[in-house]
């Protein structure tokens, strides 16, 4: 009989565009890595082969290429190969998943944005996902600063930034709600400081969540 892996758990980040999710999940997974502790890092969408490809049709492209509701089945899909093909093997083998987005993102973006979807967004969630994170980290900060750190990076994906500042205004208040009402597993960040001192209040609230 084989010996069974304590299961690991799912952390997510999530926040506006630029906020610093991807630095931040980095700077984590390498903290416990030299600790020697088993971690996965991956990203939404995208983390798996498949999911990686309707990453590419759902990022690319006008603003209008995609409606709200079309949207939300490709992210959807997207999660449903990545939780089958990486999340739920890493989390059985006992690994830390660490995951930049996840479903918050689905619900603020096509659930709160464009038209009120948030209803069909929570049923497809609890039909095909089914799953939340243990532990979720909310970086917040004020939207301007976040589009010009991702103005200074860009690149090809950039369907999202480009709806502008007002939009990125109201995803912000959907990610704080979202921490509002699930005090259990959000943690809001101050996220206009430097790399180094988010990531140790993000490490200090980890090991106390562990
Ligand atoms: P996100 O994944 O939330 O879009 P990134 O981690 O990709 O954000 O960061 C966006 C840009 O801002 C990158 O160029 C990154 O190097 C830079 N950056 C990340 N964190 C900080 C920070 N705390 N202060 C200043 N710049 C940052
Ligand atoms: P990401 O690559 O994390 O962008 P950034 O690094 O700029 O934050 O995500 C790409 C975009 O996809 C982002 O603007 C948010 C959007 N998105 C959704 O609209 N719904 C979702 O379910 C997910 C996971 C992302």
């Amino acid at each position: 009989m084989s010996v069974q892996a304590t299961p690991g758990r799912l952390v997510t980040f999530e926040g506006i565009d630029g906020s610093g999710k991807s630095t931040q999940a980095r700077l984590l997974a390498d903290k416990l890595r030299g600790l020697n502790r088993p971690v996965h890092l991956t990203r939404e969408p995208g983390g798996s082969p498949g999911a990686e490809e309707i990453r590419n049709l759902v990022l690319t492209g006008d603003t209008g290429r995609w409606s709200a509701e079309t949207e939300l089945l490709l992210f959807t899909a997207a999660r449903r190969d990545h939780l089958e093909k990486t999340i739920e093997p890493a989390i059985a083998r006992g690994e830390t998943v660490i995951c930049d987005r996840f479903a918050d993102s689905t619900r603020v973006y096509q659930g709160a944005t464009r038209g009120d979807l948030r209803g069909v967004v929570d049923r497809l969630h609890a039909m095909i996902i089914g799953r939340e994170p243990d532990l979720t980290f909310i970086i917040d900060m004020d939207p301007e600063v976040g589009l010009r750190r991702g103005l200074a990076r860009a690149g090809s994906e950039q369907r999202f930034e480009d709806f502008g500042v007002a939009f990125q205004e109201t995803i912000r208040h959907g990610f704080l709600s979202i921490a509002r009402d699930n005090p259990d597993r959000c943690i809001v960040i101050n996220g206009d400081r430097s790399p180094q001192e988010v990531a140790a209040e993000i490490f200090a609230h980890y090991e106390s969540r562990a």
